[in-house]
């Protein structure tokens, strides 16, 4: 059974009404990045729980204590529908977003700006609106007296942006010790993005991460540099040699015995990427129409975002801000961070003995007095799911029973990162699937986040269909 035409009519008769409830979500500072926001975080998670039990979801809110003298947010365990006749599905997806403090929309980062069929405010993409879509699904069904196809546990995390710190714990802990994810049949993530503006997709793959940070100290304070320039040595310097080693300006990673692990892709692999439906004006419409592709060829630049390792500098801390007129100091202390994305066989514990030595190695080559500390932030493995499974089967389906079937998705592998991807698919041993709402422009965590209204909906739609498809899979 498909999901019954009420369901359909309910959703596109209150966009209005989803619309306000993703306003409201967005105007809660979830920001995990930014401890001086931390009881905003805390209290997203308390509100999310009142707004699940509304629909009739029994919630509990797991506390994960404190973490460098800070309480963590709290995981929401939702849970509705104990019918052993019927499928179970988790869900999983976060209610925390990146910090917005540089933003260019209108307005601040908290108040949904809504312009020409676009939502702008922060998480509206990355993960508020897809979180919104599942309450949406359910008010509908409650709305409509509709009992729901499949029983469902949803998983909402409050720290996803900053590592999912004891996620992994309690996963391992409630397989062992509870019952949370008992009778789970397959997962469902609602947490990444198409791949254009265009076709949905499917994810079936996410690399992992490495996160690095660099920091190299010199004198005690900030020195003149017309008075020390040439007398000591300058950690800026020695902090962009250093970066200069890491990578190509191609992207091809330098630090040794990195690129040759991951085996290069075989004909039909290569033409598989060649036949998603991609164009470099796709690219173009995510960079602002800026040309700065690595290639002309659609199925490399596809390449380097899922399949293969890549490293990205992020930042370095300690130069100089637009208020410094013409700065003239050697800085003191420079504070760098880098991140490696990771494909099998990579692994955080591969990368960092390999990424920390031959820093320091070449440290050492420019035979400075400076000091230098490598230090590694965190991170997660990649995983590649098995796309060939009834849950996939009920996305695809769903997916094209909602935008049609001449925009049948494209499967694909994402570039980013969802560390608990792997402990699901694991710790629980059932098939993960990562069905997405927005697009490739919705710029996640950038300054002007968005989300179409048109994804919102259809993909409130989508949800609640790929519910009935897995009730009707055959397993
Ligand atoms: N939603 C993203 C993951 C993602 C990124 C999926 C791109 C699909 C495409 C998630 O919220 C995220 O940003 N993850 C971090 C993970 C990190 C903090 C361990 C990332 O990828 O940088
Ligand atoms: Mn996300
Ligand atoms: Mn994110």
């Amino acid at each position: 059974m498909a999901a019954p035409s009420s369901f359909n009519d309910y959703v596109q008769n209150h966009t209005d009404a989803f619309i306000d409830r993703l306003r409201t979500a967005v105007a809660h500072k979830s920001v995990s990045g930014d401890s001086t926001l931390r009881q905003n975080l805390i209290d997203t998670g308390i509100w999310l729980k009142g707004e699940l039990e509304n629909l009739g979801v029994t919630v509990k809110l797991h506390d994960l204590g404190m973490q460098d003298n800070l309480q963590l947010p709290y995981l929401v365990l939702g849970s509705i529908g104990t019918d052993a006749s019927k499928k179970t599905v988790l869900v999983y997806s976060h209610y925390d977003v990146m910090p917005a403090n540089v933003w260019t929309g209108e307005g601040d980062p908290f108040t949904l700006d809504v312009k020409n069929d676009k939502m702008y405010g922060r998480g509206s993409t990355d993960d508020k609106g897809p979180v919104m879509g599942w309450l949406n699904v359910l008010e509908a069904h409650q709305k409509l007296q509709l009992p729901l196809p499949v029983n469902i546990r949803f998983l909402f995390e409050g720290m996803e942006e900053v590592g999912s710190p004891g996620l992994d714990n309690f996963i391992v802990d409630e397989v062992n010790n509870g019952d949370f994810f008992k009778g789970v049949d397959c997962v469902c993530i609602t947490d990444n993005y198409w791949l254009t503006t265009r076709r949905p997709v499917l994810t079936y793959g996410v690399r992992g991460i490495a996160y690095f940070s660099m920091d190299i100290t010199g004198a005690k304070d900030d020195m003149h540099s017309g008075l020390y320039g040439r007398m000591i040595h300058e950690p800026m310097t020695d902090m962009v040699k250093l970066l200069s080693k890491l990578v190509e300006t191609t992207g091809v990673i330098t630090v040794p015995d990195i690129e040759n692990q991951v085996p290069p892709p075989s004909d039909d692999e290569r033409e598989s990427y060649r036949l998603m439906d991609y164009q470099l004006s796709d690219l173009w419409k995510d960079t602002g129409d800026r040309k700065v592709e690595l290639s002309e060829d659609t199925a490399e630049l596809l390449m380097g975002r899922m399949r293969y390792p890549s490293l990205s500098i992020h930042g370095i801390r300690g130069t100089f801000d637009t208020n410094d007129g013409l700065k003239t100091i050697i800085p003191a202390n420079i504070s760098a961070r880098f991140s490696l994305r990771l494909v099998e066989p990579l692994t955080p514990n591969y990368v960092i003995p390999r990424v920390t030595a031959f820093l320091k190695a070449e440290f050492a080559k420019l035979n400075s007095k400076n000091e230098i500390e490598v230090k590694y932030e965190g991170g997660g493995l990649p995983w590649v799911g098995e796309r060939n499974h009834w849950n996939y089967q009920a996305a695809d389906a769903a997916t094209q029973a909602v935008w049609g079937s001449s925009l049948y998705p494209n499967y694909v592998r994402e570039g980013g990162s969802i560390p608990v991807t792997l402990t699901f698919s694991e710790k629980l041993g059932k098939n993960v699937l990562l069905l997405p709402m927005g697009q490739s422009d919705d710029g996640a965590h950038s300054s002007l986040e968005k989300l179409d209204i048109s994804n919102y909906i259809n993909g409130t739609r989508v949800f609640g269909e790929y519910l009935y498809q897995v009730a009707n899979a055959q397993t």
